[in-house]
């Protein structure tokens, strides 16, 4: 099928069965209604306003390859368009109020990268204008010139961003024109505030993500008690979700067993499997370009030791107190607040942490072992766009939670090899449980709930691999 046909028939594509998702798509009508609010916002700032839009540019990966392609997340919420090198204008004033300038079709690049959409395809996906390169950039420069106010959107392309502002804010004087009178904007929050508040469209895009990526990290659970090496458990959560139509990992896997497991951000994924170690991944595969992101730890045996064991019933303490107060009208920060706090208290009482639980979480000693923050929005990215201090009227300044944002919720406690402080029999061990959840107009919804989070059935999970294998 042709790109652009692909890109623009998703009503048809949505229907698809529920277990395989591959191609699907957010409706045109979805990026429509984005301009459409885009426009809104320009016209509100006066007349002579334009947005320019840049695509994410092509990444190089070593010699004569480059990175699988996957377009900006801004560009693509007010676009849909997944193509490189193009760049969207968004006029209030004009009677061709988007216009799309794109790649030349290239039949001989075409052989090899696959079908360009060309001026056509672009009208095909609702630009009411669409030019080319190289022509279209006197006409990109041309409206640039023009504008009283330029409002950029461009996280990515640095050449481009350079371009823009050389053309809004030319170096010299304006003795001889008496016309430099265009204002540069950063429209990046104004999409970014857009992109928090989800769409039912985007809540049932996000649903499919984390149902891939439950289906990935059921196969992965599985999978450990055949594995020898942490990179099978990984591939078996990619080799899934892949499978069921995700194209992309919203992020790299995260797969490490015992000593890595305290590694946030472990990249490697390849050493041998510890037999009496746990397993934390943290993995989320995307679809129709959301992304899922969920982690869960586990034994590689198939049963948690008395030490692995009370880790993990506190970090599960820490994350029910969390996701319960993720409801409309609480403060985003609040469940870090409560969570920190059972954590606290937990590792004094396992005798990690040692002395008067008020003290010690004053004192702040915990925070060796908690390492990060439990929450971030998710979306088009894993940590998408909005302000987390915004709310005016807020106490400190913290963002109240609000119907249709959506967020993860994932304490751990990593009690790494070198704590010397601490008995040897708690080193190694690293847990992390996270969980996407929706905010609704009565509380929450955890979209990742099916993923089971209790000890006995995450032990079950990874037993049921454990059988197959005889
Ligand atoms: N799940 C990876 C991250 O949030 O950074």
């Amino acid at each position: 099928m042709r790109l652009a046909a692909l890109l623009f028939a998703p009503a048809i594509l949505m229907a698809q069965p529920s277990t395989s998702h591959h191609g699907v798509r957010l409706p045109g009508s979805f990026f429509a209604g984005n301009r459409a609010r885009l426009l809104a916002e320009l016209r509100k700032l006066g007349p002579g306003t334009v947005a320019v839009v840049k695509s994410m540019p092509e990444q190089a990966r070593n010699g004569d390859s480059t990175h699988l392609y996957r377009q900006d997340s801004d560009f693509y919420y007010l676009t849909g368009v997944e193509e490189q090198e193009a760049v969207a204008i968004l006029d209030a004033d004009s009677d061709q109020p988007y216009r799309l300038l794109v790649r030349a079709r290239n039949a001989s690049r075409e052989a090899y990268d696959g079908p360009r959409l060309g001026t056509e395809g672009a009208l095909k996906a609702g630009a009411d204008h669409a030019e080319s390169f190289p022509g279209a950039e006197q006409s990109l420069k041309s409206a640039v010139q023009r504008a009283r106010r330029v409002m950029l959107i461009c996280n990515f392309d640095d050449d481009f961003r350079r371009k823009v502002i050389d053309w809004v804010l030319p170096q010299g004087s304006d003795n001889n024109h008496a016309t430099y009178q265009r204002t540069l904007l950063d429209g990046r929050n104004l999409i970014g505030e857009m992109r928090l508040i989800k769409q039912p469209v985007e809540v049932e895009m996000l649903q499919r993500a984390v149902d891939v990526s439950i289906a990935g990290h059921l196969a992965a659970m599985r999978a450990t008690a055949r594995a020898v090496n942490e990179g099978e458990v990984a591939g078996a959560f990619e080799g899934t979700t892949r499978g069921l139509g995700a194209r992309f990992l919203g992020y790299d896997t995260i797969a490490g067993a015992g000593r890595n497991s305290c590694i946030l951000h472990y990249p490697f994924n390849d050493q041998v499997l510890e037999k009496g170690a746990v397993f934390l991944m943290d993995a989320g595969a995307e679809v129709g370009y959301y992304t899922a992101d969920i982690t869960r730890t586990w034994p590689v045996s198939g049963s948690f030791s008395k030490e692995q064991r009370a880790l993990y019933d506190l970090v599960l303490k820490a994350q029910d107190a969390a996701i319960a107060v993720c409801r409309p009208g609480r403060k985003h920060h609040e469940g870090y607040d409560l969570a920190m706090r059972i954590l606290s208290d937990g590792l004094v009482d396992l005798g990690i942490l040692k002395g008067d639980k008020a003290e010690v979480y004053k004192g702040g000693t915990w925070s060796r072992f908690t390492l990060h923050g439990i929450s971030h929005w998710l979306g088009l990215d894993v940590h998408d766009t909005g302000s987390y201090h915004r709310e005016p009227g807020a106490k400190g300044g913290q963002r109240l939670l609000e119907p249709g944002m959506v967020l993860t919720v994932e304490p751990g406690l990593y009690i790494p090899k070198d704590a010397k402080e601490v008995d040897a029999k708690w080193l190694g061990i690293g847990v992390r449980l996270e969980d996407d959840i929706l905010i609704t107009p009565e509380g929450h919804r955890n979209l990742s709930e099916k993923l089971p989070r209790k000890p006995e059935a995450v032990e079950a999970i990874v037993k049921e691999g454990l059988r197959a294998k005889k």
